[in-house]
């Protein structure tokens, strides 16, 4: 009868083992299915006498959950011994190869840059790049109104108050007035950072780009340090032989002030399209701190006298790498940035 139906199955259930999940599911099947043995007996089960639903009740019970813990462990067991057969994976095999980054070209430079002139002695010194007028144009002889200001065409984020107008940076000298105003000479750094300027994004120009600016000022520093000092980061920077020629110009932070051209480094002067086909090529302004400067940031001008610089990465970069195209620096086209793969960390 049905009691002897369940002494049957559970020796059964209780025989069965596998690691096989085909059978374990012919099992589930054949025991927990919605047509299986299960249900069968409980169908049976309700039409017994009320006496024999006492006893029989607890054994089916004990019946049903028997079958669901054997299901369960074996099913358990199959997907331990599922992931034990990972462990047969030949652990000798080569990985999948993956591609290391790059450096941006920028960096790369920028960091030549400053490796070059920690060999003269200059640290670096960086400042923010939303800047008070101060330290974008007062303190650096800018005077209000004066058609100068002009030359760097603003982003202003405020105008006027009580600080004065804000703006994004537009040159790193304003770093150079923040180091003069914190300490006292001898100064001797240089000024890596980003720039902002209102132009419109071609290939010739952009919205913002970056520079490193530089400065010394200690007693008796003469133009001819100047010009030691940037013949000899050219010479590191482009190879012994290339030359440069300086160009009176002018800045209202540095009196005399001068532009410094090298030598084509794509036509070693022979001419080309970089150079515009003169054999030189623009690279940096420079001059002696004007006097003004000096005391502005409260320097005695009668004691100390100094230098200052200013240079496009960009520009720099372009001329090492010839990418002709400014905007594909900020693109982060992965085609063009992978080109720029160092064994520099
Ligand atoms: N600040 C100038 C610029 O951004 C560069 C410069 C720096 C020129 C120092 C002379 C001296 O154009």
């Amino acid at each position: 009868m049905l009691q002897d139906k369940i002494t049957q199955y559970t020796a059964e259930i209780n025989a069965f083992t596998t690691q096989n999940a085909d059978e374990l599911e012919q099992f589930r099947i054949k025991f927990l299915g919605t047509k299986g043995i299960i249900k069968d007996i409980f169908d049976e089960f309700k039409a017994v006498s009320p006496e024999e639903k006492r006893t029989l009740g607890k054994v089916l019970n004990e019946f049903k959950q028997l079958a669901e813990a054997k299901y369960q462990t074996l099913k358990d067991g199959s997907t331990e011994a599922e992931s034990s057969k990972d462990s047969d994976t030949d652990l000798t095999l080569p990985g999948e190869g993956f591609e290391i980054g790059a450096r941006h070209p920028l960096a790369l430079v920028r960091r030549e840059m400053v490796e070059i002139f920690s060999k003269l002695g200059f640290i670096v010194a960086e400042g923010p790049e939303i800047e008070d007028d101060w330290h974008n144009f007062s303190a650096l002889n800018f005077p209000e109104e004066h058609p100068a200001r002009d030359m760097q065409d603003t982003f202003f984020i405020k105008k006027g108050g009580e600080t004065g107008d804000i703006a994004l940076r537009t040159h790193t000298s304003s770093v150079q007035v923040r180091m003069m105003e914190a300490g006292k000479p001898p100064f001797r750094a240089i000024m890596p950072g980003r720039v902002y300027r209102n132009e419109a994004i071609s290939a010739r120009a952009h919205c913002f780009f970056h520079q490193v600016e530089g400065l010394y000022v200690d007693e008796n520093v003469s133009f001819a340090d100047l010009k030691q000092t940037l013949f000899y980061f050219v010479q590191e920077l482009y190879g012994a032989g290339t030359q440069v020629r300086f160009r009176p110009s002018y800045f209202p932070f540095t009196e005399p002030s001068a532009e410094m051209d090298i030598s084509c480094t794509i036509c070693k002067g022979a001419g080309c399209g970089m150079c515009k086909h003169s054999g030189w090529v623009e690279i940096l302004g420079c001059g002696m701190v004007d006097p003004n400067v000096l005391e502005n940031c409260g320097i005695d001008s009668k004691k100390y006298s100094g230098f200052a610089f200013g240079m496009g990465i960009e520009r720099i970069a372009n001329l090492k790498y010839e990418i002709k195209d400014l905007r594909l620096f900020s693109e982060n086209d992965a085609r063009f940035l992978k080109q720029y793969k160092t064994s520099l960390i």
